[in-house]
């Protein structure tokens, strides 16, 4: 082990189950550690790097970015920050957008903006978030709390007040958490962390009655699923509807941190200055960023290969016996208790592969959304001689 690797137990909080590499460079779909050895990536940084590692053009803009400003601060207009904000509401049927830099930084955000919403409509006594058992939405207090999942809970109560849990999938769970208090129903299309679970198309159907007899918001949590992981834009472009707010992530900075939250026009407006802010949020860097990531993402045949890959990548893993759910490069394999997910994913890092795992004991395929076939067969083959 390399000394800076041992180093890291005494320096750092230890609060990752880390593999014990260090990777040094990356182009394509590739990953090379300290020791040169050559790794395919199947997770890109956990649904993050769209474009892989190294992409000429995020890399040219980001460093020309950096040479110029990479931080103000919002108190000045942020004209990356404007474009990508237009990139977002133009191709989607959201109308403004606000910027911050994670998943759970988003989802707090979208938690204030429907607290807000009904308190200035006049009614403060409608606060009541409803999520979903098995649900993700990140790791503080509110979006832990809005992340149905005790096993994150533990050692961290008290929670936030007014979220509430129904069964994801079930109607009548559903039915029973809604009351004259109940603001948003907040869900992801396909549950990522919880093991790649995708909504029933009925039960989107009920999701979206409950919300139009009771007047709730709808709030989805893009943040593993957008930016072209399902192989369209946003995975609420697969199904007819449009939310009042989508919150995104990971992949938009195509592996620089960002953040965002987009909300229909008559939800936004309740943000004014002064109410909800962000100091890193939408700076020069992190915007440069999402708007090379965006427009590689619209351009040309992208998400109709995102598609196809994916179909591909789902018959190949078919092939090999395993049973693929999800859409697009957002695929998981639930396995048989015995055989452990965790366990193959690091055979798999031995042999040069990067897989990663879900609830459920569940593998999870989410590359790089410019992996072409042949790499995704390569891997295929590596996991074909684990299992
Ligand atoms: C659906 C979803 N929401 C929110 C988050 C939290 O994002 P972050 O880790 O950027 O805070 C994640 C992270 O895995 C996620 O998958």
């Amino acid at each position: 082990m390399s000394d800076f690797i041992e180093e890291g137990s005494k320096y750092l909080i230890g609060n990752y189950a880390r593999y014990p590499i260090s990777f040094v460079r990356g182009e394509g779909v590739y990953l090379y550690d300290s020791k040169g050895k050559k790794y395919l990536d199947m997770l890109a940084g956990i649904a993050v790097n769209t474009l892989g590692y190294s992409d000429p053009e995020l890399t040219k803009a980001v460093c020309e970015q950096a040479g110029k400003i990479i931080h103000t601060s919002n108190l000045f207009y942020i004209e990356p920050q404007i474009k990508l904000a237009k990139l977002l509401v133009e191709n989607s049927c959201l109308d403004k957008a606000f910027f911050c830099n994670s998943g759970a930084e988003a989802n707090e955000t979208a938690i204030k903006l429907v607290r807000k919403y009904f308190y200035d409509k006049g009614q403060p006594e409608k606060y009541e978030i409803v999520t979903f058992t098995g649900g993700f939405h990140g790791r503080t207090i509110g979006s832990l709390t809005a992340t149905a999942q005790p096993k994150y809970h533990e050692g961290f109560k008290p929670l936030l007040q007014g979220i509430k849990y129904a069964e994801f999938n079930n109607p009548e769970s559903l039915r029973k958490c809604i009351n004259e208090n109940t603001a948003a129903i907040m869900f992801e299309f396909i549950q990522g962390e919880g093991g790649i679970n995708p909504i029933d198309n009925k039960f989107l159907d009920e999701i979206k009655k409950i919300a139009e007899d009771k007047d709730l918001l709808i709030v989805v949590d893009e943040v593993q699923t957008g930016i072209g992981r399902t192989g369209k834009l946003f995975a609420y472009q697969h199904y007819d509807i449009c939310p009042d707010i989508v919150t995104l992530a990971k992949g938009l900075g195509g592996g620089i941190p960002i953040g965002a939250v987009l909300a229909k026009d008559f939800i936004a407006e309740v943000f004014k200055p002064g109410t909800h802010g962000s100091t890193f949020g939408g700076n020069f860097l992190a915007t440069t960023a999402g708007i090379v990531v965006m427009e590689k993402v619209l351009s040309d045949n992208f998400l109709n290969e995102v598609k196809e890959k994916g179909e591909f990548l789902e018959n190949e893993l078919k092939k090999i016996g395993l049973n693929p759910r999800g859409k697009g490069l957002m695929i998981g394999c639930p396995l048989p208790e015995n055989i452990k997910a965790s366990d193959v994913a690091k055979k798999s890092l031995e042999k040069g592969l990067i897989i990663g795992t879900a609830g459920g004991n569940t593998l999870r395929f989410v590359p790089p959304l410019i992996i072409d076939f042949s790499e995704i067969k390569e891997g295929i083959d590596i996991l074909k001689s684990i299992i």
